[in-house]
């Protein structure tokens, strides 16, 4: 598996704001507006099928209601999605399969966000991951994994161990980068609002490549490219894209 290169505009939740999040069509919004990587978050069905979705539940983005553990992929794929104001729309709830055929389909390089239902840290991380090198065997997308957790991040590693990995923080603690580092990790990935020059200079010189989620503010974006950034997660590819994308 090739190492992470990191597209310096990813769009987050696929489409961010211009397409229902976590959706096939946001996909091709990000890859229309010439944008080369997208962020999805991958969570497992009931049936163990990992599926594209943010949220535990299926209330805010979708038709339906109630856990997205508790449903099968069988039963997700029939679930519509919702826009940003709330309006179902013509696409469906999709599969990590879907998305990523489309991904490669569209030479997008795919940051796979590991977000388990509460208590499947290790069941998500280890089938996400199983399923990313699976399908990276058939399409050869470049692949970033990511998580919060510690814990899925562990059992992603144990599960395909060539693929690149992340750590997000919300927080910037101070060890950081040696809990990075000591899962293996590639890649910090920081918060727009507790990443500063300090902390990106920290972690490159551990030799973790720098991404910040989510930024949508232009000067800022191109400030972080600045300071050493190397990839800027956004809800807003139309604005940034432009200005960060060579
Ligand atoms: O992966 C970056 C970002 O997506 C993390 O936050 O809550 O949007 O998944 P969230
Ligand atoms: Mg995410």
């Amino acid at each position: 598996m090739p190492p992470w290169r990191w597209p310096a505009v990813l769009t987050h939740r696929c489409g961010g704001r211009l397409a229902p999040e976590n959706s096939l069509a946001g996909l091709c919004r990000a890859a229309a507006l010439g944008i080369r990587g997208v962020e999805f978050d991958a969570m497992l069905a009931a049936c163990g099928t990992p599926v594209v979705i943010h949220d535990e539940t299926l209330d805010r983005t979708t038709e339906a209601s109630g856990p997205v553990a508790g449903r099968s992929w069988a039963e997700l794929a029939q679930v519509r999605l919702r826009d940003a104001e709330g309006r179902l729309s013509a696409e469906h709830l999709p599969s990590l399969e879907q998305i990523f055929r489309c991904c490669a389909r569209l030479g997008l390089a795919a940051n796979v966000e590991i977000k388990p239902s509460a208590g499947q840290d290790i069941e998500t991380g280890r089938e996400v991951a199983r399923q990313v090198a699976r399908l990276c065997r058939i399409h050869p997308v470049p692949v970033l994994l990511s998580s919060f957790s510690s814990t899925a991040l562990d059992a992603a590693r144990t599960s395909a161990p060539s693929l690149s990995r992340g750590h997000l923080f919300a927080q910037l603690p101070i060890d950081a980068c040696e809990r990075a580092t000591a899962l293996g990790c590639q890649a910090l990935i920081v918060d727009k609002d507790v990443v500063d020059a300090a902390a990106i200079d920290v972690a490159r010189r551990a030799g973790l490549s720098v991404g910040v989620y989510t930024e949508n503010h232009p000067g800022h974006a191109l400030q972080l490219r600045r300071l050493g950034v190397a990839g800027v997660i956004t809800d807003r590819p139309d604005t940034l894209g432009p200005l960060l994308v060579p």
